[in-house]
């Protein structure tokens, strides 16, 4: 069950131009568009007329027009014209959601419109600042969001999962301190690696010819929104990168993924830049591949309870929130 009245990353904002663009968030199949003023809007992804996908039409003024018979919606959902028809029946509309540009993302409220308090949407400040240089990737994923959040929340996996790319399996047994605290709907938690090997990618962004200390701060709030600081030293530099993951559901068992990233060095450095692009790329599929087969395994025999260990801290700290949250949206 999905958590509603709250805002989920939909798209990035440069997805959404002149044509229409079709997303299923939390079930629900929602058309954006923007229309020439610049206004943005998002509607339920259905013609009231006979049910045709109004994606499949044409952003036409302040409008979309459906593709079929050719009736037109405004931001608000309400039929404004029918072809060679005067009267317009009040039934004809379709619903529209809050809707709301962030930060380089679109933001959707799903649930009542009346609470959609844009103050609650996240705060990541990094890709417009200055002080910093960044982009922001999109992947869709065959698994439910949750299970990506999970992988973030607990990063004993790095040195596993992403030994070839930013971990490395000498690090694996590392005495690592993972400190876990819940304060109101937010989970933090902080973990420390001292001494250890870099891996491939962290060893090139920040130069690192031996061994670092690794500290990894990260903030989870609800519905499934992280916010990773990673800060990476030896001796000689200390390097800061933000990792900014909105995850949404799709459906029960499918999810959509971002990973915006952030750095505070080398930031005239467009050939790090573009290789950071594709080696984040990297990162992100060893986790998609782990996530969409443990989505297999889970699909296949529900209801099969985990075996907590040490380090899934954090991730039980947030299932309680989300649980507590659940019952009281029930
Ligand atoms: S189904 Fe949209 S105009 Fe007929
Ligand atoms: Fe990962």
């Amino acid at each position: 069950m999905h958590l509603v009245d709250r805002w989920y990353a939909a798209a990035l904002s440069a997805d959404i131009g002149a044509a229409p663009f079709a997303r299923t968030i939390c079930g629900r199949a929602i058309v954006f568009f923007r229309s020439p003023s610049g206004r943005l809007a998002a509607l339920e992804d259905r013609c009231a007329h006979r049910h045709a996908p109004l994606s499949l039409g044409a952003v036409k003024g302040e409008a979309i027009q459906c593709g079929y018979h050719g009736l037109c919606f405004d931001a608000a959902g309400a039929c404004v014209h029918i072809p060679a028809q005067a009267s317009i029946p009040p039934r004809a509309r379709v619903e529209a959601f809050a809707v709301r540009e962030a930060h380089g993302w679109v933001w959707v409220w799903i649930g009542d419109a009346a609470r959609a308090d844009p103050a609650l949407i996240p705060t990541w400040p990094w890709f417009s600042d200055p002080a910093w240089r960044g982009f922001q990737l999109y992947f869709h994923v065959n698994a439910a969001a949750q299970l990506f959040v999970d992988n973030l929340l607990d990063l004993s996996h790095v040195a596993f999962t992403h030994k070839d790319s930013i971990g490395a399996a000498s690090a694996a047994d590392a005495d690592a301190k993972l400190e876990v605290a819940a304060e109101g709907d937010e989970v933090r938690g902080r973990r420390l690696l001292r001494g250890v090997d870099p891996g491939p990618f962290i060893a090139s962004w920040g130069n690192f010819p031996g061994r670092i200390d690794r500290t990894s701060s990260f903030t989870w709030r609800p519905p499934s929104n992280m916010e990773i600081r990673a800060e990476f030293n030896d001796e000689r530099r200390k390097i800061t990168i933000m990792v900014i993951n909105p995850i949404t559901p799709e459906t029960e068992t499918t999810s959509h993924f971002w990973i915006g990233w952030a750095r505070d060095f080398a930031l005239g450095d467009d050939a790090l830049t573009a290789r950071a692009r594709i080696e984040n790329t990297q990162v992100i599929l060893e986790d998609v591949r782990l996530i969409e087969a443990q989505q297999r395994v889970l699909s296949a025999r529900p209801g099969l309870a985990a075996v907590p260990i040490n380090a899934d801290g954090a991730l039980i700290a947030v299932h309680k929130v989300l649980e507590r949250l659940r019952r009281a949206a029930a």
